[in-house]
């Protein structure tokens, strides 16, 4: 995407983002998601008619044995993409960091050994992922689970949070413990086909921004009290915004 448009996107994101907050706020989501699907829309046309060495150009033109994508595939693939690839990563920044503020023990066990950054950030994806409830599935069959027919054309929401604090498969899931074994994955990326082909690019963007910040200041902390933090309507689990104490 050329990035003299990232104001667009941005502006979509930020919306899409709160879209469950009231009516009036989901019709202006509805708005700005049916501004940015004509974008989007344009965009593939230049790119098929002119191909570029990028993402979008490698799908129009992608040839194989699988069918080409169709027009409204190709658009929602780059939507999730686009909208996928930025608010998670952006919220989940914001609620690693938190996450190592409030809890002084893990912030100094992580400063005293940066080899534990990756399973910290892994940690804050289990403790306070971005993705709430969960993951959306639609029942294609009737499907038994734990004795539960889900029947045939039902919309499901896979409570991927709650199986995060599964106190049968995590041993204290309500303590933030950034020392984890490393096979105990969360489901924070999801799970078998649909698993986030975002998930090492995402874990490396929170691992930099956590990393650069711990080092760049020694005395980092919250400006204010954790309670007046005011968390963001919507579907991506996140902190308006957190003010910071660096000196
Ligand atoms: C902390 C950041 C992120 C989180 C928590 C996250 C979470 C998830 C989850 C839970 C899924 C599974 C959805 C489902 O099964 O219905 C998913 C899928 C996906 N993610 Fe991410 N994601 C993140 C970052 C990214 C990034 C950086 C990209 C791309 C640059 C990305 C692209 C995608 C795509 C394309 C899918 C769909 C995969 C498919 O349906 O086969 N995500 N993500």
């Amino acid at each position: 995407m050329p990035t003299d448009d990232a104001d667009l996107f941005r502006t979509a994101a930020c919306v899409v983002g709160g879209y469950m907050a009231d009516d009036e706020a989901a019709l202006r989501t509805v708005a700005a998601l049916e501004a940015f699907d004509v974008y989007v829309r344009d965009l593939i046309a230049a790119r098929r008619a002119a191909p570029q060495p990028d993402l979008i150009s490698d799908l129009v033109t992608a040839e194989g044995d699988e069918q080409p994508l169709t027009e409204d595939e190709l658009v929602s693939m780059v939507d999730i993409v686009l909208f996928g690839g930025y608010e998670p990563s952006a919220q989940l920044i914001g609620n690693a960091l938190l996450a190592l503020l409030q809890h002084s023990d893990q912030l100094a066990a992580l400063r005293a050994d940066p080899t534990l950054l990756t399973a910290a950030v892994e940690e804050a994806l289990r403790y306070d992922g971005p993705v709430t409830p969960g993951l959306s599935r639609y029942a294609l069959e009737d499907v038994e689970i734990g004795g539960t027919t889900i029947p045939k054309g039902s919309y499901v929401m896979v409570g991927t949070a709650a199986a995060n604090r599964d106190p049968e498969h995590w041993p204290d899931p309500g303590t933030f413990d950034i020392t984890r074994p490393a096979t105990a994955r969360s489901l924070g990326f999801g799970h078998g086909l649909h698993y986030c082909v975002g998930a090492r690019l995402a874990a490396l963007e929170v691992e930099t921004v956590i990393a650069t910040a711990l080092r760049r200041y020694p005395r980092l902390r919250l400006a204010v009290p954790a309670e007046d933090l005011v968390y963001r309507q919507g579907s991506v689990r996140g902190v308006r915004e957190i003010p910071l104490r660096v000196g």
